[in-house]
């Protein structure tokens, strides 16, 4: 057995360049925990105890109960993982990762507020520099590690400019996430459509790229806008480029936007290999649905941000087996997916016992597990992506991994290692986590050279960016809105005995 909690590296025989850069990549054995790892055989969950696992370069080599039974490699960190659970990383399918500098602004917002105050049309295509997009982004990305969050679907609808989209993807990279980096063509005042092809052209040709973690795809709202023209040429962009995905905003409903499977099946984009995921898709139709499952395509069900916002998801919980989970705005609430991953279970459970109990009826047992919402936390993200190397653990996968202190306040007592982190987990329970097989977080502190600057750094653009939006004038939600559609006033909470409710300022 190996000595546990002990850093064991071979002496330095040479003082060679190549010997040094090996020892970067040394070997990590996570030893003597509860593994949640895949069963490729079984194609389900393995729950593995006294269990360990061999990192390698970026790839899992071999995941064990007891002792290994073939030869270490000799340049090998040993990690006690005694006690703690060993699982998977988050796959979030949805998110804008450069939002990090409103970060409570929009803690009483709506959607429509929302798009005229801090969206990709908003003031913030003029008042963001590429400074603020690189530091709210590099900040918004350590956040979602630290998070466990180990792979994001980023759409960055901040690529106003050349230099706008390439401080993204430079934060992007320097981060060490695993990105599907979406590269948005949007409607920019001062960047035509031509200048976004081109400079996409260009990004495609990135050395940094091949080496990284990060791949390239598309975000793009415009499918049912009506220059079908240029819709094409994004769609035979992504074709030519093969690139790794293609994403939109699906919403629909009252709030338009309905870039949904029945659009791009107008376009013929729905049979080819490119996976597409649909943000929302709140409002999808029976025939969305067929041609999800038809075309194995997915959405990404963002609970809380459907909830924040005023999408809701009526039909959502219908069509999990096509269903991945994502954060959406992090600037506005919990950025991680755990989180997700409870709210989801709790809410759909809700949903699924109300036909029971509305039918006057008890439920007779529970309607979704704790193992339902791990897996769409994880590998169904994977699935969405197409990809069989991430959302598991497992020899072969990729080393996007998390250690959780199993001997945390809040999981103590535990013996179901999912149900303790589906349920009773905080992202504070994560001691370690590995993307790439790289410790991106340590001991629980993210291990980042220079982040006390970097905070700065970022703080510096915030309470700028900060100071603007709290003189801006909130957009008028009376009447009849931009789309037709008229505007009501909610029932407001109250929680307060007597007249008044006690909504309270924002303290910003
Ligand atoms: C790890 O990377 C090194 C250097 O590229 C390579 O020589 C070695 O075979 C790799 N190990 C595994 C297990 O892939
Ligand atoms: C875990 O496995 C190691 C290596 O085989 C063994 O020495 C140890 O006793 C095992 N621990 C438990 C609790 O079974
Ligand atoms: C080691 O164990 C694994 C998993 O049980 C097995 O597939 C493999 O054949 C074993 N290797 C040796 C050398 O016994
Ligand atoms: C476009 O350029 C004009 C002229 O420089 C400027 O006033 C305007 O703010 C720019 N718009 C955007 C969205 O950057
Ligand atoms: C992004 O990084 C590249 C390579 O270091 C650099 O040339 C480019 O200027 C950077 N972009 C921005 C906006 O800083
Ligand atoms: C779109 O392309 C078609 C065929 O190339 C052309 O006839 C049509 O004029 C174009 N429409 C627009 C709006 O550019
Ligand atoms: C596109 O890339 C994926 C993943 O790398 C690959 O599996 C697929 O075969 C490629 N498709 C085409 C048409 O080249
Ligand atoms: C998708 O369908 C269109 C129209 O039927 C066809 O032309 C095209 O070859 C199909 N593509 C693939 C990849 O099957
Ligand atoms: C909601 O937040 C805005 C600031 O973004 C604030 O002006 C407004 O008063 C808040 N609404 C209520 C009802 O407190
Ligand atoms: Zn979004």
């Amino acid at each position: 057995m190996l000595p546990s909690n002990v850093l064991s590296k071979p002496p330095l025989l040479c003082a060679l360049a190549s010997c040094c850069v090996s020892l970067s990549e040394a070997a990590t054995l996570f030893t003597g925990g509860t593994v949640i790892a895949w069963d490729a055989s079984a194609n389900y969950l393995d729950i593995i105890r006294n269990g360990s696992v061999l990192v390698e370069n970026d790839s899992v080599s071999a995941v064990f109960s007891g002792s290994y039974n073939g030869s270490l490699p000799s340049d090998l960190e040993v990690v006690d993982a005694t006690n703690d659970i060993i699982s998977t990383g988050f796959i979030d399918t949805h998110r804008h990762s450069w939002q990090t500098a409103f970060k409570t602004l929009g803690s009483n917002t709506t959607l429509v507020r929302y798009l005229e105050r801090y969206g990709t049309n908003s003031p913030a295509s003029t008042m963001f520099t590429p400074e603020d997009v690189y530091i709210g982004q590099l900040v918004g990305l350590y956040e979602a590690m630290n998070g466990g969050v180990t792979t994001i679907v980023d759409f960055p609808h901040c690529t106003w400019s050349a230099a706008h989209a390439s401080a993204a993807l430079n934060a992007t990279l320097e981060s060490g996430v695993r990105s599907e980096w979406a590269y948005n063509f949007g409607e920019y005042e001062n960047f035509t459509f031509e200048a976004q092809v081109e400079l996409f052209q260009d990004m495609l040709g990135d050395a940094r790229i091949d080496d990284s973690p990060v791949r390239l795809g598309i975000s793009y709202d415009g499918f049912s806008r009506s220059d079908r023209n240029q819709t094409r040429k994004v769609l035979d962009i992504a074709i030519e480029n093969n690139v790794s995905v293609v994403t939109t905003h699906a919403n629909g409903g009252v709030y338009g936007a309905p870039n949904f499977p029945e659009v791009l099946q107008t376009f013929n984009f729905l049979n080819q290999t490119i996976p597409l995921i649909f943000a929302h898709a709140s409002y999808h139709s029976v025939t969305d649905a067929q041609l999800l499952r038809q075309y194995n395509h997915y959405i990404s069900t963002t609970p809380e941000s459907e909830m924040h916002y005023g999408h809701l998801h009526p039909y959502s919980h219908l069509i999990m087996e096509q269903q991945a989970l994502g954060v959406d705005t992090h600037f506005t609430f919990s950025s991680d997916i755990l989180t997700q991953a409870r709210i989801w279970l709790q809410s759909a459970r809700q949903t699924f016992y109300r036909q029971v109990v509305d039918d006057r009826h008890i439920p007779a047992d529970n309607p979704m597990s704790v193992n339902q919402a791990f897996l769409l936390a994880t590998r169904s993200g994977a699935l969405a992506l197409r990809r069989s190397d991430i959302g598991i653990l497992a020899p072969g996968a990729k080393a996007d991994l998390l250690v959780w202190n199993g001997r945390a306040p809040s999981l103590l007592g535990w013996s179901d290692p999912v149900a303790a982190l589906m349920l009773h987990a905080n992202v504070g329970d994560i001691k370690h986590v590995m993307v790439d097989g790289r410790f991106r977080k340590r001991d629980g502190v993210l291990s980042v050279e220079g982040y006390e600057a970097l905070q700065d750094r970022f703080l510096e653009s915030a309470n700028r960016i900060q100071r603007v939006w709290r003189e801006m004038p909130l957009p008028v939600t009376t009447g009849e809105s931009g789309s037709g559609v008229d505007f009501e006033r909610p029932v407001e909470a109250d929680i307060k005995r007597g007249d008044g409710t006690w909504y309270g300022p924002q303290f910003d």
